[in-house]
């Protein structure tokens, strides 16, 4: 502090000295105040004088739009820090029901508003027999499954929903959606039901274990993790209700570990909407496919898209920020997901599992579809599950998805009198690169580079085998388990399948190769290509629309002190000069 003395008397002489003892000194507070920081309180000495405190920072001109140059001018303002407040959130602290609306959002599958509504008085058959389990009770697995460990098998549950749909033989029924490590299970199960308003559970065996895959697709081995849809009756006197959430549980008086939250998404105006994508979940973490999405968004969405449900694993942050974007736009609905059991979640890893294990995979793609089915059974007149590297294009008289299910569902009832479980669609590919030379590196001027589908219009000549790599429009009045590529099982009898001619439409599929499967034929399809260029007839109303969204995104932007360190002050310290 005597340096300090000397100083003040001559400022100027000494301001190289005192900023090194400064220095000095400030490192030996530092040490100080962390040496000792159990017995000694740290003061602030006066050796931060405020002109060390009043700093001097730079905010870059404004945003540019690539290609222009003309910024807003650079900005020199000066704060205090003493006076400044750090950019914290002070927001306040949401009360219970708002809390358990946004978790609602987050995990669906938990019966967060009926659990609060009980207030603390659970519902049992009596002391001994069938509490209601709390969110305590729950056996968590990777945040979103429910695991019940029975004495022949384990179960991840993932979702439960409230099937009253006409063609059900047994309606109403309770399905739940999970992966069970044995398969056809021997085990008898129960279901506790729980309705608002009863003090005891309603009990309904479990009449079915479907098995949503077929054993000729390879896994079919007890241990491995199996896709499964667990199904109870409503007993007769309670059909009249629709239960709020069921436990599963081995014998009727168990305390469950269970409780999943029972969906049942009917349109509030009793009216349903025409079509909704599904897509099982996303796993991009390195490849930012963030602007090819925004093309196939926009692209169906024309089309005649009114929802498209994606299930997300792990993304690209590009990519978070276009579902963000969609999902404020009301286009999308994002729902995490994770793998059940040991199965691996550490981001990066996800994806080396899964490119390694591939029929793990596939067995674990069915729960996103068969959720989102479930999810949009009330919603949606077709449901189609596709990649997020193909659209189905009408083609001919059909401009549209709705046009073309129309024309399709006249001539499919021509044939015979009674609504299909699905309409399928033949797929072709649009290869990244064809290999003959003539085409292979055609760019059309007339159409931004971004839009990939619309920079690729040769296709392989040939359509890939009927009733192969189909995608459909299903009817969710008709499907009980979906499979990517068509039904597993229907309800009424056999599936039913009407193929689309291809005059009517395709399954527009961009890729750089065939399918691993078609390896060998690949060259063939590669070889042989054709100019088709039916998506053109949408150029205008999506180009712009890609556009626009991918300005309003930042995609052409230089957001303002990108890759410099300038730090934006407080409003509160903020003096401008
Ligand atoms: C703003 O500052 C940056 C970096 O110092 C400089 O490159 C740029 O030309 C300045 N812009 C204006 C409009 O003064
Ligand atoms: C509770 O209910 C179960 C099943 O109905 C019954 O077996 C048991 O005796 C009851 N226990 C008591 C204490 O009432
Ligand atoms: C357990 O389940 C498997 C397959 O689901 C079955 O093969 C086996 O016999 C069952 N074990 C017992 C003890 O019931
Ligand atoms: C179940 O569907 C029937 C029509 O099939 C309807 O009358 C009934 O109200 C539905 N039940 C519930 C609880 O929604
Ligand atoms: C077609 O593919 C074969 C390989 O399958 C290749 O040998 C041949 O040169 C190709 N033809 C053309 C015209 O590219
Ligand atoms: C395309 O299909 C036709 C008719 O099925 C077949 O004769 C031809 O070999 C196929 N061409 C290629 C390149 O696969
Ligand atoms: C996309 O990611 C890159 C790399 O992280 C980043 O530089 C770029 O700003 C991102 N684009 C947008 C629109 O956020």
């Amino acid at each position: 502090m005597r340096l300090d003395r000397v100083c003040l008397r001559s400022l100027q002489a000494c301001s190289v000295r005192k900023l090194f003892y400064l220095v000095l000194i400030w490192c030996t507070a530092f040490y100080v105040v962390f040496r000792y920081s159990t017995t000694t309180e740290y003061a602030p000495t006066n050796t931060m004088t405020g002109r060390l405190l009043l700093q001097k920072i730079i905010t870059r001109g404004g945003p540019l739009i690539s290609g222009t140059t003309d910024g807003q001018p650079n900005v020199t303002t000066e704060f205090n820090l003493l006076e400044a407040e750090p950019l914290v959130d002070n927001s306040p602290a949401l009360s219970d029901s708002d809390f358990a609306k946004i978790l609602q959002n987050e995990v669906p599958n938990l019966p967060i508003r009926y659990w609060q509504t009980l207030n603390n008085k659970f519902p049992a058959k009596n002391k001994t027999c069938a509490k209601f389990p709390t969110l305590w009770d729950i056996g968590f697995n990777n945040v979103y499954w429910q695991t019940l460990k029975t004495s022949n098998g384990t179960f991840y549950l993932y979702g439960a929903y409230y099937d009253n749909r006409t063609l059900v033989a047994m309606k109403p029924v309770v399905r739940m959606l999970g992966m069970i490590n044995r398969l056809e299970p021997k085990v008898k199960t129960i279901c506790q039901l729980w309705f608002e308003g009863l003090k005891a559970p309603v009990f309904a065996k479990v009449f079915e274990y479907k098995y949503v895959w077929y054993k000729k697709w390879g896994n079919h081995k007890n241990g491995l993790f199996q896709p499964y849809l667990v199904s109870c009756q409503i007993p007769v006197g309670f059909r009249h209700l629709v239960p709020e959430s069921v436990s599963l549980v081995e014998q009727p008086c168990d305390m469950a570990v269970t409780n999943l939250r029972v969906i049942n998404n009917v349109p509030e105006n009793g009216k349903k909407g025409e079509f909704a994508v599904c897509v099982k979940g996303l796993d991009f973490l390195n490849e930012d496919l963030s602007v090819r999405l925004v093309e196939w968004f926009e692209t169906l969405r024309h089309l005649g898209a009114e929802k498209i449900f994606l299930y997300e694993l792990e993304v690209h942050p590009n990519i978070t920020k276009v579902l963000n974007y969609y999902k404020e736009l009301g286009l999308v609905d994002v729902t995490p997901i994770t793998l059940p059991g040991y199965q691996p979640n550490i981001k990066g890893l996800i994806h080396m599992y899964l490119k390694n294990k591939l029929t793990n995979k596939r067995q674990n793609e069915l729960i996103p579809y068969n959720d989102c089915l479930y999810k949009n059974m009330y919603r949606y007149k077709y449901i189609a599950v596709l990649d997020i590297d193909e659209v189905i294009m009408p083609k001919g008289n059909n401009m549209l998805w709705k046009d073309l299910m129309d024309n399709v569902l006249a001539k499919a009832l021509k044939v015979k009198k009674v609504e299909r479980a699905s309409y399928n669609v033949r797929n072709v590919y649009f290869f990244d690169t064809p290999q003959s030379s003539d085409v292979s590196h055609v760019h059309f001027k007339d159409i931004p580079q971004y839009m990939h589908m619309f920079q690729h219009v040769y296709r392989a000549k040939n359509y890939t085998k009927p009733g192969a790599y189909i995608k459909c429009f299903h009817n969710p009045e008709r499907v009980l388990t979906l499979h990517n590529h068509f039904p597993l099982a229907c309800l009424g009898g056999a599936c039913s399948s009407f193929p689309i001619d291809t005059e009517d439409a395709q399954l527009q599929h961009y890729r750089a190769d065939c399918v691993k499967t078609l390896k060998k034929s690949c060259d063939d399809y590669k070889n042989s290509t054709i100019f088709d260029d039916t998506i053109w007839r949408h150029k205008d109303p999506v180009i712009s629309r890609v556009t626009e969204n991918l300005i309003n995104l930042g995609f052409f932007y230089r957001a303002s002190g990108s890759g410099s360190r300038t730090v934006r002050p407080p409003p509160s310290a903020v003096r401008r000069k």
